[in-house]
């Protein structure tokens, strides 16, 4: 029985790597060019004589492809290489091996582009790895119509738009974050900014009010930079603390002298990934209290977790009513729907809203509203029917795959590091030397490949190492393969 078992072991073993070994020869030629959008492979029957191997490992092989974004199988009919895959400029054809000639043989005239392409005749295609863009497309087309017919099936009326936002969507907001990010609000202390950049000017609008001064706003270096442009724009300035392996540096937080609100990320720092224990939180909460501090937590993208169960809110924490907890849809849904929510802080126990509580609707109240109505319908409806939930499900198990992906391609780099893995849809990349992050970003530019640079997050010359920030949302398999091959040239020069 044993023997049988091992049997059935070896053979599982053969046909697995048989399976890698045609989805590996696939990928490969698809990057080298030597197969482009729409064209054919052989039937899995054919292909699977060619090769000598069973058809099951076609099939199976196929089936991979189709799910990372390579091909595009349909019963009945040849899988074809997907739309949207476009290899560089094809590399040595030694890399490819004899497969090539195998499939090629079979695929028909893929010559005249290949050609093309190795002459440089075609320009290489833009992966966008930016920063900041999520798998939008990701969503059911049936999902994103429904949200939308049900938004503009709301019954018309004569009425001024809510300032504080869709009493709707901020119970909506209530549940969820109930659910997801381990805190109780009420609908009344919710309200709707226009992403999280206007939750940021009207927080520094508010403090303004409130002090009848400038407010002094401690922020992460480096940090959410847009951010930063949204608070001095409102009339705040900014200290610079820098960042640990433990998030923003408490010591030298409560050394930099008194200021008036603290930004932080405190579950996945922006850009370099660090969560902040739990220690050092209810230090920061024990140290805002005491020095009568708002923290306003980002937490921008906390529904992303790839190591361990997702790390609850810093207001989840806070029973002393100090914490302005900001959130929103630009990571989980899209940031062109501008949609985010400012949960305001309510003291254990206390009736009415602190002074900055009741600042902040004030300015909200005296702004008015920001989002559209409809959008704001259409959210209710993706929350109300799980469309929302679902979808972040699919994603989170992509995002989790592509930085397995990143992991294991960077991981064997030498000299090369990649950070912020453990969650989100962006990945720190840092390299021994001298280059810095604009030289590599100009280089993966060359190759057709966008970042962002490390050093455009640092407020002060120098607080952070040379580096790339790189996002991996939006990016299909066969493009981040792509552009990690150009990463690890881009930095090792070979
Ligand atoms: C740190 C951080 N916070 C918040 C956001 C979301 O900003 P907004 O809601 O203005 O789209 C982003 C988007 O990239 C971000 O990187």
């Amino acid at each position: 029985m044993v023997r049988h078992l091992d049997q059935i072991g070896a053979i599982a073993v053969d046909q697995s790597s048989k399976v890698a070994g045609v989805v590996a020869r696939v990928r490969r030629m698809v990057h080298d060019g030597t197969l482009r959008e729409g064209d054919p492979l052989p039937s899995t029957r054919a292909l699977a004589v060619e090769l000598g191997v069973a058809r099951g490992t076609v099939v199976a092989a196929y089936e991979q492809l189709d799910g990372e974004g390579y091909l595009r199988t349909r019963h009945g009919a040849l899988a074809r290489v997907a739309a949207g895959v476009r290899g560089p400029a094809a590399r040595a054809s030694a890399e490819t091996g004899g497969g090539t000639d195998v499939v090629r043989a079979s695929t028909g005239p893929t010559g005249a582009l290949a050609a093309a392409v190795v002459s440089g005749s075609l320009a290489v295609p833009l992966v966008d790895c930016r920063p900041g863009i999520p798998a939008v497309t990701a969503i059911p087309q049936r999902d994103w119509r429904a949200a939308w017919r049900a938004a503009a099936s709301t019954p018309l009326r004569n009425a001024i738009a809510e300032p504080l936002g869709s009493p709707d969507l901020r119970a909506q907001v209530v549940a969820q974050l109930g659910l997801t990010r381990g805190f109780t609000a009420t609908v009344d202390r919710v309200l709707v900014t226009a992403g999280t950049s206007e939750a940021l000017s009207l927080v520094t609008e508010a403090l303004r009010g409130l002090l009848g001064r400038a407010p002094v706003v401690a922020v992460e270096d480096p940090g959410y930079r847009t951010g930063h442009r949204a608070i001095t724009s409102a009339g705040g300035s900014l200290v610079g603390i820098p960042v640990g392996e433990d998030g923003l540096d408490l010591d030298a937080l409560e050394a930099s002298g008194p200021v008036d609100a603290v930004l932080v990320s405190p579950t996945h720092q922006y850009p370099l990934g660090s969560v902040m224990p739990v220690g050092r939180r209810r230090r920061l909460l024990a140290w805002a209290a005491t020095t009568g501090t708002v923290v306003v937590e980002d937490d921008y993208d906390s529904e992303f977790r790839h190591r361990g169960a997702p790390v609850p809110a810093l207001a989840a924490l806070d029973v002393e009513g100090v914490v302005l907890h900001v959130g929103g849809f630009s990571k989980t849904l899209d940031p062109r729907l501008r949609c985010a929510y400012v949960v305001l802080p309510s003291p254990d126990g206390a009736a009415t809203g602190s002074p900055v509580t009741e600042a902040v609707l004030a300015a909200r109240r005296a702004r008015g509203a920001v989002v559209a109505e409809p959008v704001q319908a259409a959210l209710v409806h993706l929350l109300r029917t799980g469309a929302l939930r679902r979808h972040l499900g699919r994603v989170r198990r992509d995002y989790t795959h592509r930085r397995a992906r990143i992991a294991a391609r960077l991981g064997d780099v030498a000299g090369l590091e990649a950070r912020a893995l453990n969650g989100g849809l962006h990945a720190v990349v840092t390299w021994s030397g001298p280059t810095t992050g604009a030289q590599i970003a100009r280089r993966l530019a060359d190759a057709g490949v966008l970042v962002a640079t490390l050093e455009e997050y640092g407020l002060a010359p120098g607080s952070t190492p040379p580096g790339i920030v790189f996002g991996y949302g939006a990016v299909t398999m066969p493009e981040l393969d792509r552009a990690l091959d150009a990463l690890a040239t881009a930095v090792t020069g070979s």
